[in-house]
């Protein structure tokens, strides 16, 4: 065992968020067992469940203990309760704060298609095999933080605003970070902009285009947004990493996540300048099936990975559980967001995380990557 604990902050939030991230917590600990980590494991309120019992969605406590941990697990926030609550106290704002309040400016969000589920995307099975494409999102910036910002004026004519502004500070470092990791990958790297109207992304292009000057063994191209959204539903593996802005970003990785099959599938790492780092499913709260016990688990499973690959330096147990992830689904086990079809069971989140479980403790790491 390693002499100090690893702290990791585990906060549910809301909604499926209750049912899945206990589940991946079990499976944290059997990986950290396996490789001989030792966690340290605390629980805390953000969002929905925050405003109830702290009046707040990112109450002060929970974000301190998010500043001393190494890695922050989150599920999901927001629901119908608080729905009508004004923007600044809204669920989402917790989200929105533990980002900003921790720096976590880069969002790594890989849509990955696992074999067994080619048959469950919208798009014909040969578009999306073998699928691998990380979409690189500025998470603390652009439209959703930029000031002036809000509704003004009287009934009948009020305005809303809100501000896209990127600085090329800001611009560099996640172009950096973009250019990385394509370095370490198949060496593409897409910048998605609106550069034929804003701005704020001609500035966007342009910066990336002279960050891509220390990066001479990455091809980089550029592609508008709109034209990004149709070429990822038309010939999505022409992609290798997309690096864009945080509105573009959100909207992408929602249609990248249904090429693996479902929202249920996607992962992502948050992570900031210091190491630190916060790890949640790219999906939301899904408050329709909340309560039910048929989430799917596997995003935030494979979520946990990306938490051991990135905050722990831990790539061993990273690649037990997408292993074991895959062993489940090859076993047939599909939750009801999962298209079955013949050969497939039917289950719930406790199933699918036994089997990924049970798939974990019979792990055979291959000797190459030993
Ligand atoms: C996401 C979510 C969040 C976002 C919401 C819940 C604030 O959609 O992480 O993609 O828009 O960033
Ligand atoms: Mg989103």
């Amino acid at each position: 065992m390693s002499a100090v604990p690893r702290r990791v902050l585990v906060l549910p939030g809301d909604g499926i968020g209750r049912e899945i991230v206990p589940v991946a917590v079990e499976v944290m600990c059997a990986a950290a067992d396996r490789a001989g980590i030792a966690l340290s494991i605390d629980e805390g309120l953000v969002g929905g469940a925050a405003i109830d019992v702290a009046g707040s969605p990112l109450p002060a406590a929970t974000l301190a203990a998010a500043r001393r941990a190494d890695a922050i697990l989150l599920g999901a926030v927001g629901g119908p309760k608080w729905d009508s609550l004004p923007m600044r106290d809204r669920p989402e704002r917790g989200l929105l704060g533990l980002r900003a309040g921790l720096g976590l400016f880069a969002n790594l969000r890989p849509a990955l298609s696992f074999a067994p589920l080619a048959g469950a995307s919208s798009l014909k099975p040969a578009l999306v095999a073998d699928l691998d494409i990380l979409i690189v999102r500025e998470l603390t910036g652009g439209i959703y933080f930029g000031e002036p910002r809000g509704i003004d004026g009287n009934p009948g004519a009020r305005r809303g605003v809100n501000t896209m502004v990127y600085t090329e500070a800001e611009i560099e470092r996640i172009a950096r970070v973009g250019f990385e990791a394509a370095r370490r990958r198949a060496k593409r790297l897409c910048s998605v902009d609106k550069a034929n109207v804003l701005e704020v992304t001609q500035l966007w292009r342009e910066v990336v285009t002279t960050v891509s000057g220390d990066y001479p063994d990455v091809a980089l191209s550029h592609m508008y947004v709109d034209n990004a959204g149709m070429q990822l539903v038309r010939a999505p593996k022409q992609f290798d990493v997309m690096v864009t802005t945080n509105m573009f970003g959100d909207i992408l990785s929602d249609v990248a996540a249904m090429l693996t099959g479902s929202l249920g599938m996607l992962p992502s790492a948050s992570l900031g300048a210091d190491g630190c780092g916060m790890y949640e499913p790219v999906h939301g709260s899904a408050p329709d099936i909340a309560g039910k016990g048929i989430a799917n688990p596997l995003a935030t499973i494979l979520s946990v990975a990306m938490l051991f690959r990135h905050s722990l330096d831990a790539p061993v147990p990273a690649a037990s559980i997408e292993r074991a992830v895959a062993s489940a689904l090859e076993r047939g086990l599909r939750t009801p967001d999962l298209d079955g079809g013949a050969g497939t069971t039917r289950v719930g989140t406790r199933e699918m995380a036994d089997a990924v479980l049970a798939a974990l403790a019979e792990d055979v790491q291959p000797e190459a990557s030993a």
